[in-house]
């Protein structure tokens, strides 16, 4: 597995926990939005998008500003999750269950958009960068505390598969 795919497997996971209503408990959504930012965003700020931004491409300059675009959503997410938490913790109710769909849909399309903007380039970079890549952000996966799990979608044995698999 390479690290498209092991980012898309979370989009996956991500797609499919929003519909059950798992997320609609404040403290599922809590943890959830700490996975996001410790785990998701994090590979993807810190290892994914800076390869992606180095590397000659064609259109440099335009596929830059694609990337700004998605780091700009990635700060639009976390506001929008820390104001849904504090808008519950406030006992307000509404704003919550109304902001939640909000929340979905915007979290949604960026990972559909990283998925057709980005994403699709990756198997043209180095098998090297690529490999290294992976182990790096197996690094940051390997230090996440195991109650995340539940929203990668990756179990402790996958954990460990990858570990020997890139180490
Ligand atoms: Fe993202
Ligand atoms: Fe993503």
């Amino acid at each position: 597995m390479d690290l498209s795919e092991f980012l898309m497997v979370e989009h996956s996971e991500i797609r499919v926990i929003v519909n059950t209503g798992f997320l609609n408990k404040v403290d599922n959504f809590k943890t959830f939005t700490e996975f996001l930012l410790a785990d998701h965003i994090n590979i993807e700020e810190n290892i994914y998008f800076p390869i992606m931004v180095d590397n000659d491409w064609n259109d440099k300059e335009e596929f830059k500003k694609i990337v700004e675009r998605v780091k700009n959503d990635h700060k639009l997410i976390e506001t929008l999750a820390k104001n849904i938490i504090k808008w519950k913790d406030n006992g307000n109710d509404n704003l919550f269950n109304l902001r939640l769909p909000l929340f979905y849909k915007t979290l949604e399309d960026h990972n559909n958009y990283e998925e057709d903007h980005i994403f699709s380039r990756w198997l043209l970079l180095e098998q090297g960068i690529r490999q290294n890549a992976m182990a790096d952000a197996l690094s940051i996966v390997q230090e996440l505390d195991d109650k995340y799990l539940i929203f990668s979608g990756l179990s402790i044995n996958f954990k460990q598969y990858m570990r020997k698999h890139y180490f």
